[in-house]
Order: structure tokens, then C-alpha cells, then sequence
């Protein structure tokens, strides 16, 4: 006759692990049922940009779920601001058409977004193969740019994790006026050959931290440009690559100071000069921690 108590409890129990997981649990937004298709051809623009948007207009935490498949997408801008968190979970792959798209400036941009998480072991493809022969920047100074594989304007309060980018047209993570961002396991691959291919540049930005990952380029493993402050580098293994620069100020006029650069048990291998620089004399770098380990 015990059961017969047994059971309301074991009914209530699951009941409450069920509402208890759901008020929990955040909202997830798939984007193959908004219509994606992995097959690696197939412009999904549409399905990622409905999806993020449901997932964007969700108050507490929504994710935009990528599921393992590879996609191809088209330039796509994710806009905020959104009303909770927004998750941008990668286990899928994410391919940018074949091609130079000069004078597009970002093939995937997220911009006024404050609490994004991007994470989940996926890649970003540029294509960069197909692109980089119409770089034309070596030679002209006002050359039509290819564009940068991921833009983040205006982000904040943000992670990015586990992530992978290879062969960028152009840089591979460029930062404009972000604050507080942790980056960290990221792996940000390109030929030494290949044109403009920064790792991570930022400007205008504040509090960035970027630890535990590889970046191989053919430019700045990180280029840290003009009225950007408090950026903590640390474990990160840089080269082939320009090395993690501080500078290309001074060229043009009004640029503000970087202060606050920290570089801490990080390994430059087949950089150039194997070191940190500082571009040029109008670049006045205040704080300055340079712990070298191999
Ligand atoms: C980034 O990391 C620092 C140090 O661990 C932490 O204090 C901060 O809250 C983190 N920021 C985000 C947005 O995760
Ligand atoms: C430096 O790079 C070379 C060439 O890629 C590689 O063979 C070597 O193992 C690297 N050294 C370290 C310490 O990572
Ligand atoms: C190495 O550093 C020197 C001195 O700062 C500079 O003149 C030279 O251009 C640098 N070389 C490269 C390849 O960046």
C-alpha cells in the first residue's frame, strides 16, 4: 500500500522538475525551423535574421540555436538592442559566399547589443581563398576594402567562446566602441600570405579581455587602435602574423590615446620582430606589462 503514497509524490515532483526546468531554461530559437538549410549553398539569411530577431524581442535569455550542418549566409547585420540575453550558439558551421564583396564592410555584424554570448565549437568560413586577389590595399590607398568576417559595434557585457574563424576576406573580429568583453578560446586562422587578415582589431573600445586562444593571420594577431583602454591579453598564442600591434595611430588626425594594455604569458612565434609594437611616435602607451613566456 506504500505506493500509494508514493505516487502523487513522485507525480509532483516530476511536475515540479518540469516547471522548474522551463523557468529555468532559456528560450531557444532554431533556426532550421525558420527555414535554414545546411547544405553549404543556400543563402539562410532569412532564417537567421526572423530567428534572431524572436530570439532578440525575448526578455530573460534567448538563444539562437545554430545546429551542427554547414550554412551559408550572406551579409547579415543582428541589431539590438534586445530585451534579455542573447545567445548565438554555434554548433553548426557558418559559410560566407565565394567572392570580394569590395566595399562591403562586415559579411556578419552585430551592433547595440549588450549582453550577447557567442559560443558553441562552430566555424566561421570567409572564403577568403576567393577574395584575397582583389585586395588591392598594397598598392592603393584609397582600395575598396573586402569585408570583415565578424563586426561588433556598440556590443557590451558580452562573451564570445569557442569559436572559430578561418580564412577571413579581410579581418577576422573588429570591435568599434564595445565595453566589456570577454573572448576567450577563440581560434582565428589565415595564411601568412593572405592580405589585411587581422585577427582581432579594435577601437574606441574599453575592457577587453582576451585569453586562451591561437591566432595565425597574415596581418595583426591584434591591432589595438585609437581611444581604446584596458585590454587584458593573456595565454594567447600569436603567429605567424604582424605580432599584437599598438599603433597605426598618428595617421590620421584626431586619434585619442591607448592606455592600459596588458600582454601576459602570451608566445609570438613567426611574428615580425617577435614582439609587441607601438607604431609610431604619436602613440603613447601608459601602462605597459610585457611577460614573455615561452
Ligand atoms: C569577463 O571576465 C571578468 C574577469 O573574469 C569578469 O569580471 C567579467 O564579469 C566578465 N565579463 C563578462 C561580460 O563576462
Ligand atoms: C613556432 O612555429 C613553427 C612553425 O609553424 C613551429 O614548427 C614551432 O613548433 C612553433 N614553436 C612553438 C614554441 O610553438
Ligand atoms: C621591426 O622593428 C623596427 C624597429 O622598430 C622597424 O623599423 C621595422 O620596420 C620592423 N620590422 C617589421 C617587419 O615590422
Amino acid at each position: 500500500m506504500a505506493h500509494k503514497n508514493i505516487f502523487p509524490c513522485i507525480f509532483f515532483s516530476i511536475l515540479f522538475c518540469v516547471s522548474f526546468t522551463v523557468a529555468q531554461g532559456a528560450r531557444t530559437f532554431n533556426i532550421k525551423s525558420y527555414g535554414a538549410i545546411a547544405d553549404g549553398r543556400i543563402d539562410n539569411r532569412k532564417a537567421f535574421l526572423r530567428a534572431w530577431m524572436d530570439a532578440c524581442d525575448q526578455k530573460e535569455v534567448s538563444i539562437v540555436y545554430i545546429p551542427k550542418g554547414v550554412y551559408m549566409l550572406g551579409s547579415v547585420e543582428f541589431a539590438g538592442p534586445c530585451r534579455g540575453v542573447t545567445m548565438f550558439f554555434m554548433k553548426g558551421d557558418l559559410r560566407a559566399p565565394r567572392g570580394a564583396f569590395l566595399n562591403v564592410e562586415t559579411w556578419l555584424g552585430f551592433r547595440y547589443v549588450d549582453n550577447l554570448i557567442m559560443k558553441g565549437g562552430g566555424t566561421l568560413d570567409g572564403q577568403g581563398q576567393s577574395a584575397w586577389p582583389f585586395n588591392q590595399c598594397h598598392k592603393n590607398n584609397n582600395c575598396q576594402t573586402l569585408p570583415i568576417s565578424v563586426k561588433f559595434d556598440f556590443v557590451t557585457n558580452s562573451r564570445i567562446k569557442s569559436i572559430r574563424s578561418i580564412h577571413s576576406k579581410n579581418a577576422h573580429f573588429s570591435f568599434f566602441g564595445c565595453t566589456n568583453i570577454n573572448i576567450s578560446n577563440v581560434e582565428l586562422l589565415a595564411p601568412d600570405y593572405s592580405p589585411n587578415t587581422d585577427g582581432i582589431k579594435m577601437g574606441s573600445s574599453s575592457n577587453i579581455r582576451i585569453s586562451y586562444s591561437k591566432i595565425s593571420t597574415g596581418d595583426d594577431c591584434i591591432a589595438i587602435l585609437s581611444d581604446t583602454s584596458n585590454i587584458d591579453i593573456s595565454n594567447v598564442y600569436c603567429g605567424p602574423g604582424h605580432g599584437i600591434s599598438i599603433g597605426s595611430l598618428g595617421k590620421y588626425t584626431n586619434e585619442k590615446n591607448v592606455n592600459g594594455v596588458s600582454v601576459r604569458k602570451c608566445t609570438l612565434n613567426g611574428t615580425d620582430n617577435d614582439s609587441l609594437s607601438c607604431s609610431n611616435s604619436r602613440c603613447y602607451v601608459q601602462e605597459y606589462i610585457w611577460n614573455f613566456e615561452f
